[in-house]
């Protein structure tokens, strides 16, 4: 699905953020990627989020090499990635329904299918109850449910999770991790960055840690 081959990244000439990164993300699975503050995490899913060029090294996804491509074929791959990012990025002045209907608005569908899908992943997350509030007015965990709700709207193959418990206490991210396992069972590629070593020992999923931008895999 997604294969890194000794790829690196870096800000500025002087600091590699990530050194000779060597990852294969495979259709259906669920990895947890762990390590500390400034480990490189963010900056991994940026790369894999195609958001990022790498500095060095080779990105195939979905069965294409990433530098081959023009910018215009870039939006057709992005498309299957579904990303969380860690502070929402909910849009303040939209309902939570809207926020989560705009994928699939830009996406240009019929208002009558967005309006039974979105209905149905309120419910799922369980946030329907809120789905006429904005965002400012809503808890974490509920931002975070309305977030993971936009971000699997279009259905993608592979959801990049950077830190969605971050801010949660520990029986809310619970809760959110299984909906990350639901939506992993279904058949969706889940990534999951965390630095709770509790939650990543409740389960038995492949982990990959980073350290100093130097990746390794424990099963
Ligand atoms: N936009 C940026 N410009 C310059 N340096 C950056 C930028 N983003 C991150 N870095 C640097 O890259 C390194 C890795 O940062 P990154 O955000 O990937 O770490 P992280 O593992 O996600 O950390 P955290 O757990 O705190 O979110 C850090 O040293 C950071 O200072
Ligand atoms: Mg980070």
């Amino acid at each position: 699905m997604i294969r890194l081959t000794h790829v690196s990244a870096r800000y500025t000439p002087e600091t590699e953020v990530l050194k000779s990164v060597d990852l294969h993300l495979e259709a259906g699975g669920f990895y947890f990627l762990s390590g500390g503050s400034g480990a490189g995490k963010s900056t991994l899913m940026r790369i894999l989020s195609l958001t990022k060029p790498a500095s060095g090294g080779t990105v195939e996804a979905f069965g294409q090499r990433i530098d081959s491509l023009s910018h215009a074929d870039l939006p057709s791959i992005r498309r299957k990635i579904g990303l969380v990012v860690q502070d929402y990025h909910l849009l303040d002045h939209l309902t939570v329904r809207e926020n989560v209907a705009l994928p699939l608005k830009i996406a240009g569908e019929k208002t009558s299918e967005i309006r039974e899908k979105v209905q149905e992943l309120l419910e799922w997350v369980d946030i329907a109850d809120h789905a006429d509030m904005y965002p400012p007015t809503l808890s974490g965990g509920q931002k975070q449910r309305a977030a993971i709700a936009r971000a699997v709207i279009r259905s993608p193959e592979l959801i990049l999770a950077d830190e969605p418990t971050g801010n949660l206490d520990p029986a809310l991210s619970l809760k959110v991790m299984y909906l990350f396992q639901a939506l992993n069972k279904m058949g969706t590629a889940v990534l999951f960055a965390t630095h709770d070593e509790n939650l990543i020992s409740l389960f038995d999923y492949p982990v990959l840690h980073l350290k100093d931008g130097v990746l390794t895999r424990r099963s």
